[in-house]
């Protein structure tokens, strides 16, 4: 009955359309849905397989796979087998690319995409250093600043956010994340896909795309585009959360990942694509492909060639073909053969279309190029302060000896480090229109702030030293009351495809801080990278270390305010710190094995290196503030519980020191025996409060069934009685213990 008069509607509309000469699909007055419908019905097989293609329009974030030139690529929009375009910038750029794709037959505008990953032009901090502020809402404020400027620049969709959890510092991409953490890891993702989407109902936000889906950031060795070889169990409890949360949170797009899963490539992964995204989780936006890995299953030895790619990927449920253009040459062969529905090909264009309809570029294809907007709403000084503000929280102390930070801006200090005035080592890959020039270096940002600076290389750009470098460095150090050394790699090693198998200090860097220790003054170390590097040969040849990852356009200026005491550093790592590279990877929601370290008050036969500690040299949660504060009162409201409780945690946090400060209280749980083996501790709470000197605040949790849960191998959350820990504390490590006991 409802659809006669659906129907009905329709067949009245397309009268009354006709004599408007204007079709139900160009009629803004209709509900999306009956647009869809409608211009579904005109559309050829060619057509549909066109919005399912998406073409490379600009700078190159994969390698070149087909030999279609712009020229080409041009006809192809003009012919309506062009669904999206990545890489296409400005709104003029966005604005004629987009005037031949409405030259097609039925005019069905192109989307726009783009790798805003960590802000447009404005620079953020790179999502693994925003993630250590433990601050959801400044990290999606970020991403709607970011959303804003990309939009003004006539983008509609971001491919972010990265929800890959990871625990591999050789890994470059761990910069794009939010750590190691699953549960931390799905907030972040839920606040980000929130700051780039807003409601999607002006054209101030972007639809965002959770990635990579899925458990890209268990590459084995840390080698960029390895095998991926995880159990189900480890999938759905430590890989799975954050991308699920994405989704929840109502992002628009999913990417596949290029990793396979299960020895299937994700993108041919009907496990992981249609029974877990589509049917378990009622995923209804559309998947676009992850740079050509649709054509990447031949490699991998998956499909046979491009046309059973193409069947592969949609037999498996994926959609949008980024660049590979298998979909675009076979898919309506397959169709037409009979090993692809139409039903389905249809299903996943109808979400296409959707988006262009949501996004109002069916009423105005031209909605995003808005020069005007493009001209006034990027990089703009509000922009820059609000980065200024996010890299200040992103910044994690780690050493503080003898309280040598902060430095007052009265002392004579001597900046040591390559890095420190090389704004081409400053950014990352993913720095979208961002541009090193525009930042502020860290030579400069001390400048701001100390009058009396001086400055020397210290190294090469390939962090080797020499001893006239060493020389001069040592002479001009001397001269100085405190002396810092910009340690690191460089921000191009942020990103994509820059793996590295010794993600640490180098020697040279070691060799002049040899050299500096001798003089025997107070040395700050301040670390650049995109990644946890092994610190452990500096750490005691410094006093303080203040790790700075890659903060963006604001750097210097942020980690000037530290250093200098304007800002008190309440960052804490959301990655450990391995102690050695033959730890890695070390995480600290690990397993406690059959024979953990030292449980039989001896060392053998026990689950340890001979050589080095289990523990790395910094965990996961821990960072220094210039406060300090004390855990007291730590009670739970109930010992022995039931599935249907709440259990009440709350624990007392002083602030003893002399100055306001921020604490990240962090809570986790353990559960000792399970029908699958638990980690020693989950992160399951936290909460950052600023407290004035001697402030006391009483910090309140609330566990229930769903945190004290886990999955099991089919992904059904599982709830077992037995022996829990709660822990309150500043970091993983640094905890107080009650146990609480679960009955039926
Ligand atoms: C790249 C990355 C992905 C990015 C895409 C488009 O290869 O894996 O994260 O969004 O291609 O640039």
């Amino acid at each position: 009955m409802k659809n006669f008069f659906l129907i009905f509607q329709l067949l009245l509309t397309v009268t009354f359309a006709i004599a408007q000469k204007q079709l139900p699909y160009q009629n803004a007055k209709l509900p999306i849905e009956q647009r869809v419908k409608d211009i579904l019905t005109r559309m050829t097989v060619e057509e549909k397989a066109g919005q399912l293609n998406q073409l490379n329009g600009g700078v190159f974030t994969g390698p070149a796979v087909n030999d279609n030139g712009q020229q080409q690529k041009m006809q192809l929009a003009k012919e309506g087998k062009v669904g999206s375009m990545l890489n296409v910038i400005g709104t003029t750029e966005t604005r004629a690319i987009q005037q031949i794709a409405m030259q097609s037959r039925l005019g069905i505008p192109l989307l726009f995409a783009y790798d805003v990953i960590h802000g447009y032009k404005t620079i953020f901090p790179i999502p693994l250093a925003e993630a250590c502020s433990w601050d959801l809402k400044q990290m999606s404020i970020n991403a709607s600043i970011a959303a804003s400027e990309a939009s003004a620049a006539g983008i509609h969709w971001t491919f972010a956010p990265m929800c890959d959890v990871s625990n591999d510092p050789r890994w470059g991409r761990v910069m794009e994340g939010a750590g190691e953490d699953p549960y931390y890891g799905a907030l972040v993702a839920a606040a980000r896909v929130k700051g780039f989407q807003g409601n999607l109902n002006d054209n101030k936000h972007l639809m965002a795309c959770v990635k990579h889906f899925a458990a890209y950031g268990a590459v084995e060795a840390g080698r960029e585009y390895n095998q991926v070889d995880i159990s189900r169990v480890l999938l759905w409890n430590k890989y799975l959360p954050p991308y699920k949360a994405a989704v929840d949170a109502g992002a628009a797009t999913v990417m596949n990942a290029f990793n396979v899963f299960e020895g299937v490539p994700v993108s041919g992964s009907k496990y992981l694509v249609t029974d877990i995204l589509r049917k378990k989780w009622g995923f209804d936006g559309f998947l676009v492909s992850d740079w050509a890995s649709f054509k990447e299953m031949i490699a991998h030895g998956y499909a046979a060639d491009e046309k059973d790619a193409a069947l592969k990927a949609f037999e498996a449920g994926s959609e949008m073909d980024m660049e590979s253009q298998v979909t675009i040459k076979y898919l309506a062969e397959l169709v037409k053969e009979g090993k692809v529905a139409i039903k389905q090909v249809d299903a996943a264009v109808s979400k296409i279309l959707y988006y262009k309809f949501k996004l109002g570029l069916f009423d105005d294809p031209y909605k995003y190029c808005n020069v005007e907007r493009e001209n006034n709403e990027i990089f703009t000084l509000e922009n820059r302060s609000v980065a200024r503000k996010a890299a200040q929280a992103s910044i994690v102390l780690l050493k503080n000896r003898n309280k040598v930070l902060p430095v007052a801006s009265d002392k004579k200090v001597a900046l040591v480090g390559f890095f420190a005035n090389s704004a081409d080592d400053l950014l990352d890959f993913w720095i979208a229109q961002g541009k090193a020039s525009e930042a502020v270096t860290l030579y400069d940002g001390l400048k701001n702030k100390y009058a009396n600076i001086s400055f020397s290389n210290g190294y090469l750009p390939d962090c080797t030293t020499n001893d006239s470098l060493i020389a001069a460095a040592v002479a001009q150090a001397a001269t100085a009351e405190v002396v810092f050394v910009n340690i690191g790699i460089s921000g191009i090693y942020g990103g994509e495809e820059r793996s590295l198998a010794y993600p640490q200090i180098s020697d040279g860097q070691i060799q002049l801080l040899k050299a500096l220790k001798k003089i025997g003054k107070p040395i700050v170390a301040l670390v650049s990278s995109g990644r946890p590097l092994i610190l452990t040969e500096a750490e005691p040849m410094v006093d303080a270390i203040v790790q700075c990852w890659i903060l963006g356009t604001e750097q210097g200026n942020a980690i000037a305010d530290i250093v200098s005491g304007e800002y008190n550093p309440s960052g804490k790592t959301v990655m450990s710190f391995p102690y050695a590279i033959g730890q890695i990877p070390v995480y600290y929601n690990h397993f406690n094995t059959g024979r953990p370290d030292s449980t039989n008050g001896n060392l053998a036969w026990n689950s340890r290196y001979r050589d080095i500690p289990n523990e790395p040299l910094y965990p996961f949660g821990f960072g220094l503030s210039y406060s300090t504060f004390k855990y007291s009162d730590f009670n739970i409201s109930k010992t022995v519980i039931k599935k249907t409780d709440k259990l009440n945690v709350q624990v007392t946090v002083t602030n003893t020191s002399n100055r306001d400060g921020e604490e990240v209280v962090q809570l986790y749980i353990r559960d000792y025996a399970a029908s699958v083996i638990r980690p020693v501790k989950e992160l399951k709470g936290f909460q950052k409060i600023l407290l004035k000197p001697g402030e006391q605040q009483k910090v309140n949790f609330v566990l229930t069934a769903k945190e004290l849960s886990f999955f099991d191998a089919a992904g059904s959350r599982v709830l077992e009685p037995g022996k829990f820990s709660v822990f309150v504390g500043g970091s993983s490590k640094d905890v107080q213990q009650l146990d609480v006991h679960l009955i039926k």
